[in-house]
């Protein structure tokens, strides 16, 4: 009769249908692609998690300003023209929140910081103001100006939970291990062919969007990309940011490439011709220049080639000794 079903075992299946569905659901995301252990890796809070109200508008304002840069800021940018087309989510990926993805998680848990490129302790704006001048080969803005404040706002929110003085583990760009040899450009030009030339181009040029107010694919040389100032011309920045990103989209779980081929894809592009930066304030304390700064002077007798390129090994261990 209808109301001797017996439940149990109708509860006992829904419980384990629902179990197995959370496991996958708990491992793989929309795509098929494995996240199982992304719960340990520190990801950034979406759009939908903006409060409504007067400050979570300054916080969305500064979410697009970072999500759609050129569109602002850019070559005909609606507010300023102080940058080269570029958005910074272009290099901090979706808006600064993917793990590994070069984000924002330890911003507001570090800075201000003292930072040996400049000799000082940076705030966020002058750090900020740092990209725009060099990965944005642009003009600084005011601090006090509506841009930067709703910049700062979204980083500060981004990293509200985060405790202070600590970085959580996937953020920023991950420390790839050193090759014994040095990084070669040659090899590094058939794996450009490869796995990166049909987006960024044959000349690194990459591809203007259809409205033409910032790029579709943006460019990883030439004159409208990053300049010989940026964090990116760093070679070890560089291959850890290709090897868990690119050919894009794709995550730290599922790499394409090896951390060879990273390297060696990384000393191509920065091998090519960009725009200059002035250095010559940079790094008031000499010994202070990491590794793989690709300008001498040095406190070490290593030379300028092998700091761009390495191997690193044998700097990382003299500059050790000598602190
Ligand atoms: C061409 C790539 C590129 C673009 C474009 C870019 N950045 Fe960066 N940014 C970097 C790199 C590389 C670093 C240094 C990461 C490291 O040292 O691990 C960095 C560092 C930062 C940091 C400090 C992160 C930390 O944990 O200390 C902030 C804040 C930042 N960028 C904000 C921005 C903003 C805002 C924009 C746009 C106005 C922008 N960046 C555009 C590449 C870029
Ligand atoms: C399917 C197209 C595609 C392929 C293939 C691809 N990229 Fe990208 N790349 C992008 C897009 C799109 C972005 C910007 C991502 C964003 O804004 O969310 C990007 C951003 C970058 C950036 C940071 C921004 C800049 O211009 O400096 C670098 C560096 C980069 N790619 C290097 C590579 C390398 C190296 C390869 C090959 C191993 C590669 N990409 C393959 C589409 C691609």
């Amino acid at each position: 009769m209808y109301f001797k079903t017996n439940w149990f075992p109708v509860l006992l299946s829904a419980v384990i249908v629902l179990a197995i569905a959370d496991a996958v659901w708990d491992h793989y995301d929309a795509s098929g692609t494995s996240t199982t252990s992304a719960a340990d890796c520190w990801t950034g809070a979406g759009p939908n998690q903006i409060p409504v109200d007067a400050n979570g508008a300054m916080i969305r304002y500064g979410r697009d300003l970072i999500a759609n840069t050129s569109f602002y800021l850019g070559p005909k940018g609606t507010v300023m023209h102080i940058s080269n087309g570029m958005n910074c989510q272009n290099c901090h990926l979706e808006a600064g929140t993917k793990p590994w993805g070069n984000n924002y998680g330890a911003v507001a848990s570090t800075y201000p910081k003292f930072r040996e490129r400049s000799g000082r302790k940076e705030s966020i704006e002058k750090r900020v103001n740092d990209c725009i001048e060099r990965s944005l080969n642009g003009r600084a803005i005011d601090s006090s100006s509506k841009e930067m404040r709703a910049i700062a706002a979204y980083i500060k929110w981004l990293g509200k939970e985060v405790p202070m003085g600590s970085k959580p583990k996937g953020s920023g760009i991950m420390e790839l291990t050193y090759l014994s040899r040095a990084a070669d450009p040659a090899n590094g030009k058939t794996v450009y062919v490869a796995y990166c030339e049909r987006c960024h181009g044959k000349n690194g040029e990459g591809q203007i969007n259809i409205d033409n107010a910032g790029y579709a694919y943006p460019p990883l040389w030439g004159n409208n990309s990053y300049n010989s100032g940026a964090g990116l011309f760093r070679l070890s920045r560089l291959a850890g940011y290709v090897k868990n990103n690119m050919p894009n989209p794709l995550n730290y779980h599922n790499p394409e490439l090896t951390d060879e081929e990273s390297w060696d894809v990384a000393a191509y592009i920065n091998s090519q011709p960009r725009p200059t930066h002035d250095l010559s304030k940079d790094w008031p304390r000499i010994a202070g220049k990491p590794f793989d700064h690709p300008f001498g002077p040095y406190a070490d007798t290593f030379s300028e080639m092998q700091h761009k390129y390495g191997p690193f090994a044998e700097i990382v261990k003299a500059g050790k000794k000598s602190k």
